[in-house]
């Protein structure tokens, strides 16, 4: 199974510590979206493949519940590590077998993990779940992302470009669907009331020793890493001494700006 990728202990406490919050603007975006389709009460989210819990928690000041589910019993172990509102619970558990009652969910949302399911079982029990308009929010970040410091931005961009360069041969087939930017994904849903929003950006401000350890916390770096460990640790160190020499610094603690784009799949099922 494609989520075995991200079973291993030591990758779910890299993912805990190095992956993107769910960002505000797609936050209020899919809150919009639901509060223009269904209307409030805002009961119970879903959030699926919810990794170490980063969307998870993100939505807990918006439902009197929220419930993070991932097929990895090693990420949700991270996932209840960190503190939050009381509202929020993980459990294991996987995409094509929710378990809630019929009708019971106003929120289903997967952050970059909707291209490891099977589209086609969990869009059955997306159905399932949801209430009447109950919203469905599929969304995901674009790659390579731009870095920005002084006036080094190009360069920098640059060697983001190729670190992603040397890891697309250990690219699964699974992230070809998000590279593609969720094209089948979105004809896979099967609500008629379906939308797509693209170009959506957002900022982070990040040390370089956090990129190095989000290239780190990818699926395909993990790959790399078990096939010639040695070469995958040269890889991010090369990185990184590429982004001190260009920014002229001498301290991996350095912060840059990361500029994103995300892209987000928003769905409405009938009444
Ligand atoms: C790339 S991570 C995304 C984590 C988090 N949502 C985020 O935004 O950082 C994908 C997650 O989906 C989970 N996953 C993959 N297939 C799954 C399935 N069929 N059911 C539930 N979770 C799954 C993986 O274990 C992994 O934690």
């Amino acid at each position: 199974m494609a989520s075995r990728l991200f079973e291993e202990r030591e990758h779910a406490a890299l993912y805990q510590k190095y992956r993107v919050p769910l960002p505000s603007q797609i936050c209020n975006l899919v809150l919009n979206y639901l509060q223009r389709k269904k209307g409030k009460p805002f009961s119970l989210a879903v959030d699926i493949g919810c990794g170490s819990g980063q969307s998870t928690r993100g939505l807990a000041a918006y439902f009197e519940k929220v419930v993070g589910i991932d097929a990895s019993g090693a990420q949700i172990e991270e996932a209840r590590k960190v503190g939050g509102l009381g509202n929020i619970s993980f459990r294991q558990g996987l995409a094509e077998k929710l378990e809630f009652e019929d009708g019971s969910v106003d929120l289903v949302i997967a952050g970059a993990a909707v291209h490891w399911f099977d589209m086609e079982m969990f869009m059955k029990e997306v159905e399932r779940v949801l209430k009447p308009k109950g919203c469905v929010s599929l969304y995901c970040y674009r790659v390579p992302f731009e870095l920005h410091y002084n006036d080094c931005s190009e360069h920098l961009t640059q060697i983001v470009q190729e670190m992603f360069k040397t890891l697309a041969p250990y690219e699964s087939e699974k992230s070809q669907i998000a590279r593609n930017e969720y094209k089948e994904v979105f004809d896979a849903i099967t609500f008629p009331d379906k939308e797509r929003v693209d170009n959506i950006p957002f900022e982070q401000h990040e040390s370089i020793s956090w990129i190095k350890g989000f290239f780190e916390s990818l699926s395909y770096y993990q790959t790399f890493q078990k096939k010639d460990p040695e070469s995958a640790k040269a890889s991010v160190e090369r990185m990184e001494q590429n982004f001190l020499q260009a920014m002229g610094v001498a301290s991996s603690e350095t912060v840059l700006e990361m500029k994103w784009t995300a892209f987000c799949l928003l769905a409405s099922k009938p009444e």
